[in-house]
């Protein structure tokens, strides 16, 4: 039977992708960035997943404003990562893992939400920062991937409550497959910022601290927001945190947080990473 081992979340800066191709990790204005990700690496050393399970967001890569589904999977034995505009160096192909994804798919529509199923995927920087940030160059990982895409982009997105119930039928999902693989699912994206117009620099640090501190214990609580509210708070990209929400949403029952950092580089962007272990 599979297990989930837990939980992880990072922030999907595009240029945090650049600072790690030029090894800026004691650069003095990247280092309380990139110093939270060896205590993940040793948190994943001795948990060992197999497969990550990444829920994410598109920013115009594999889909763009006239085609923009609200829940998409992959089903791909391989995903691409590509450039949409950012100039980051490419980082490879991520192997994903086709039967594990049509359970999930096939599990999750029986739950009444409809999926896009997608055979060939191209994964931008929402998924390919924090993948690299865990675990390294993807041609040399252990780990096999499946991306979860939900749309923060063109609204209307989905609410933070349906997304949190999405991530309970993905954990449900994940909790049934008979396979003997260590599970860990992933919340890109966040926290509070927004790029343009009247707002363009916001960040509410307050707000994301709130956020990081209930979705340990009371989830249900930020499940409770408007998509309103999220964009009010967070910004209009900070409403990437309902990424985090369905992950959360994926661990079924108690968690404990075995780690947290927190960080406001020059990039706009509030950025928050975690480890979250099942109880
Ligand atoms: C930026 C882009 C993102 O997709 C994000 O989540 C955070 C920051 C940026 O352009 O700085
Ligand atoms: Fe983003």
């Amino acid at each position: 039977m599979a297990t989930i081992v837990g939980g992880l979340t990072s922030s999907h800066i595009p240029s945090v992708g650049n600072a790690y191709a030029k090894k800026l990790f004691n650069d003095p204005y990247w280092k309380p960035f990139f110093d939270a990700y060896p205590k993940i690496h040793g948190w994943l050393d001795e948990k060992k997943p197999d497969v990550a399970v990444v829920i994410y967001n598109d920013h115009g890569l594999n889909f763009f404003l006239d085609k923009m589904p609200t829940f998409a999977i992959g089903a791909a034995p391989a995903y691409n990562n590509q450039d949409e505009g950012w100039g980051i160096p490419l980082v490879g192909t991520f192997k994903g893992h086709p039967a594990l994804s049509w359970h999930i798919i096939n599990s999750i529509s029986a739950e009444n939400f409809d999926l896009t199923t997608c055979q060939e995927m191209a994964v931008d920087h929402g998924f390919a920062v924090p993948a690299q940030l865990f675990w390294g160059n993807p041609d040399e990982s252990p780990v096999r991937f499946i991306p979860v895409c939900i749309n923060t982009v063109q609204h209307p997105i989905p609410t933070p409550a349906r997304c949190y119930a999405f991530g309970q039928a993905l954990g449900r999902a994940l909790a049934s497959w008979p396979g003997d693989e260590k599970i860990v699912v992933v919340g890109t994206g966040g926290l509070s910022h927004q790029l343009d117009g009247e707002r363009a620099g916001f960040i509410n640090k307050k707000f994301d601290l709130y956020c990081m501190d209930k979705i340990v214990n009371e989830p249900e609580e930020l499940a409770k927001m408007t998509t309103h509210d999220l964009v009010l708070e967070a910004g209009a990209q900070g409403a990437e945190f309902i990424l985090w929400l369905a992950m959360r949403g994926a661990l079924q029952g108690t968690v404990t947080k075995v780690m947290e950092n927190y960080h406001i580089p020059i990039s706009n962007t509030g950025a928050g990473s975690m480890v979250l272990e099942l109880a």
